[in-house]
């Protein structure tokens, strides 16, 4: 039976439901529809206290994530889901650009708390930035993989903040390439910068993200969201995840990998993708709702955008869910 209250926009992961339609065993799927790493970062031993007591902000995962995105300061929050939920709350009414397409939650929590958005391309920025308030980049974006430059976004950022406007800065995929986050810079009034944990971690299910900004802005957020946001088992591994910086590097290394040898397999198969990043890879075309059919009837899923008839096609974790892929590819190339 479906929790009667879960709704909203479609997403990918969403494997039970996509069982019972294609009638095959939630056990026999191979998910490749979502951009989260499919190699989970080993979790420490948890101790009881992290379950039994309510978490104490003092507990080392601030320092560990602040040492992790080399700021002084962050707010974690439930999810950068979260954040993208509440911030639109923050503002008056504004006007609010979001490049488009990317990850719909972004305007839809904008139009929903009663803001004017418009869904804008890269090449329409410049024209529209002097009548915007706030504008949204996901960078790298999802699902394309289009990466804006960092001067690019200071320069959006330091028109916007002159007149009291933001940029948000969705870094939910940069992790594989800190260098191009705007991490560094998120102290500048007017500038959010979101990170989450789960897609490069592997550990979605634990909810956390971090919300990069000014003071003001972090304890506006802090103030509404209340105590205990974080529960402690999450804190305990973040804190673990955030220090193994090995197991960062070895997470960076496969998925670079991983993600090179996924657009050549598809690739060879004449499905060369049009974008992508270390997370992921996205193919744009006119047989996008039949490949994901074609797929899911061999129990293997793949994110469909039906709007712009495109796929998310997330990285294999291992040689046997590389075969299958490819097995599957084979088929289709051979029909
Ligand atoms: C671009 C982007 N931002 C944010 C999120 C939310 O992630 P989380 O709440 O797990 O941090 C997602 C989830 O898929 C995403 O794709």
């Amino acid at each position: 039976m479906r929790d009667p209250v879960e709704g909203g926009l479609p997403h990918g992961g969403r494997l039970q439901q996509v069982a019972c339609d294609y009638g095959i065993a939630l056990g026999d799927w191979l998910d490749l529809s979502t951009g989260i790493a499919p190699w989970p970062f080993e979790l420490p031993p948890i101790p009881l206290r992290a379950w039994a007591c309510l978490p104490e902000t003092g507990d080392g995962l601030h320092a560990a994530a602040c040492g992790y995105y080399g700021v002084s300061q962050l707010l974690p929050v439930a999810g950068s889901q979260a954040a993208i939920q509440l911030l639109p709350r923050l503002r008056e009414h504004s006007r609010v650009g979001v490049l488009s397409p990317c990850y719909a939650e972004h305007a839809h929590a904008w139009h929903q708390a009663g803001h004017q958005v418009i869904e804008i391309t890269d090449a329409e920025v410049e024209a529209q930035l002097p009548g915007l308030d706030v504008l949204v980049v996901v960078n790298p974006n999802n699902p394309t993989g289009r990466l804006c430059r960092r001067e690019q976004l200071l320069a959006w950022h330091a028109v916007l903040a002159e007149r009291g406007g933001w940029l948000l800065v969705d870094e939910a995929f940069i992790d594989i390439t800190p260098e191009l986050s705007l991490a560094a810079e998120s102290e500048r009034d007017g500038l959010i910068v979101l990170r989450s944990f789960g897609k490069f971690f592997g550990l979605a299910g634990a909810r956390l993200g971090c919300v990069l900004a000014a003071t003001p802005l972090l304890q506006a957020l802090a103030d509404r969201l209340g105590p205990w946001t974080i529960n402690g088992p999450t804190r305990t591994v973040a804190a673990h995840c955030f220090a193994d910086i090995a197991a960062q590097q070895q997470q960076r290394e496969r998925a670079l990998q991983a993600s090179q040898r996924l657009a050549q397999l598809l690739a060879a198969h004449g499905l060369a993708p049009k974008g992508g990043c270390a997370l992921f890879q996205w193919w744009q075309g006119a047989q996008a709702a039949a490949l994901h059919d074609f797929f899911a009837r061999r129990g293997v899923l793949l994110r469909l955008f039906a709007g712009d008839s495109s796929l998310r096609v997330g990285l294999p974790a291992d040689e046997a869910q590389w075969q299958r892929l490819a097995g599957v590819l084979k088929e289709w190339v051979d029909e």
